[in-house]
């Protein structure tokens, strides 16, 4: 497939922000379209919401599927389309068909931060932003305590239009103090889960988080304890955000239906690493999930799915073209 980049010249801020109008109606609406099972083409009206016209309706930018979700069909050098397309399979989530999301900014040699932990900036604003958009579109994003350690960060979407997720932060030894900013503001709500056995009968918050016990399992706790925990209270998208412990522990429970790996221009050397799952004695058991590869500023986005779970062992799935755009 040809390759495809942004005119020069073209306002890329005031693309970016159009074509996000687009991929949050087209994520508001899903769950609708799902009930009604009829395909549909549509454009975007002036209040911001999708409006239906008729298939090849020249306005025409996204369209239903029955069974498949959201699919562009804006011209292909409609310098919105990369973007568009790079989110609709986190649009096309329901309640029927729910969607955990993982995501990393790593160095070219594997490592999402220094081993102090230092983890500004690996990745650039374009991946920032991206980040924050991944937020606005989940009803949960889910954190390891190291970030939290490491970073206390807000996990809400102040640099972009959107709602603030629910804020998920994974604790199993609880380790952490209570004066993080996810405990203390009140940006968003915050769920704060840990081993059962470390709660106090009565024991309801830290903070402002309400605290979650969940059983212990092996030396940790259960990634898919979590989700069922989410899916629960009503999450059909979840943002699986970091670091790496926690996203690896999802991907290797298998629970992760996308992954985002953003790749950016340096080296670390060593640190805390990305994504470290069971090695595999041959690479023909290794994972190979099928793939989307989007420019991101400096960085390389890779977009695996593994939503198929088809990534039969030793297929090489690289046959699809990938797909280089620029965003
Ligand atoms: N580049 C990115 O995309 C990105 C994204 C998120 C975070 N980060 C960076 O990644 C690092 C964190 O990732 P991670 O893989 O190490 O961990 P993580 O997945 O965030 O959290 C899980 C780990 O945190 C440990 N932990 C718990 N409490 C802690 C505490 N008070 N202090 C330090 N560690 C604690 C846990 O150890 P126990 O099980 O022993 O309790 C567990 O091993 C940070 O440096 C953060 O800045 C980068």
């Amino acid at each position: 497939m040809a390759n495809q980049s942004v005119p020069l010249g073209h306002d890329v801020a005031a693309m970016n922000a159009s074509g996000w109008s687009v991929v949050q109606a087209a994520a508001r609406s899903a769950e609708q379209l799902a009930d009604t099972n009829q395909p549909a083409f549509f454009a975007l009206g002036v209040d911001g919401e999708l409006r239906t016209v008729p298939s090849g309706d020249a306005h025409a930018l996204v369209a239903w599927r029955p069974g498949a979700g959201w699919e562009a069909v804006l011209p292909e050098d409609d310098p919105r389309r990369a973007f568009i397309d790079l989110y609709l399979p986190i649009c096309s989530a329901t309640t029927a068909r729910p969607l955990t999301i993982g995501h990393l900014g790593e160095s070219l040699d594997g490592f999402i931060a220094t081993h102090a932990g230092e983890s500004r900036w690996v990745t650039g604003e374009q991946n920032m932003l991206h980040m924050h958009r991944l937020r606005a579109l989940s009803d949960a994003v889910v954190v390891g305590a190291g970030t939290i350690a490491a970073d206390d960060p807000q996990l809400t979407t102040r640099l972009v239009p959107g709602p603030n997720p629910l804020r998920v932060v994974l604790d199993p030894g609880r380790r952490l103090g209570a004066a993080h900013r996810v405990f203390t503001d009140d940006a968003a709500e915050t769920l704060y889960v840990c081993a059962r056995s470390l709660t106090r009968a009565g024991e309801r918050y830290v903070g402002r988080a309400t605290i979650v016990g969940v059983d212990e399992r092996g030396d940790g706790i259960d990634a898919a304890d979590v989700m069922r925990l989410l899916r629960a209270r009503g999450c059909t998208r979840v943002f699986v955000e970091g670091g790496g412990v926690t996203v690896s522990m999802f991907l290797e429970a298998k629970l992760l239906d996308r992954l985002h790996l953003a790749i950016a221009p340096l080296f670390i050397g060593d640190g805390r690493p990305a994504i470290r799952i069971q090695p595999r004695v041959a690479l023909g058991n290794c994972p190979r999930p099928h793939y989307r590869v989007f420019r991101m500023g400096g960085d390389v986005l890779f977009d695996c799915d593994f939503s198929s779970r088809d990534e039969a062992a030793g297929e090489q799935s690289d046959a699809q073209s990938a797909v280089t755009r620029v965003i």
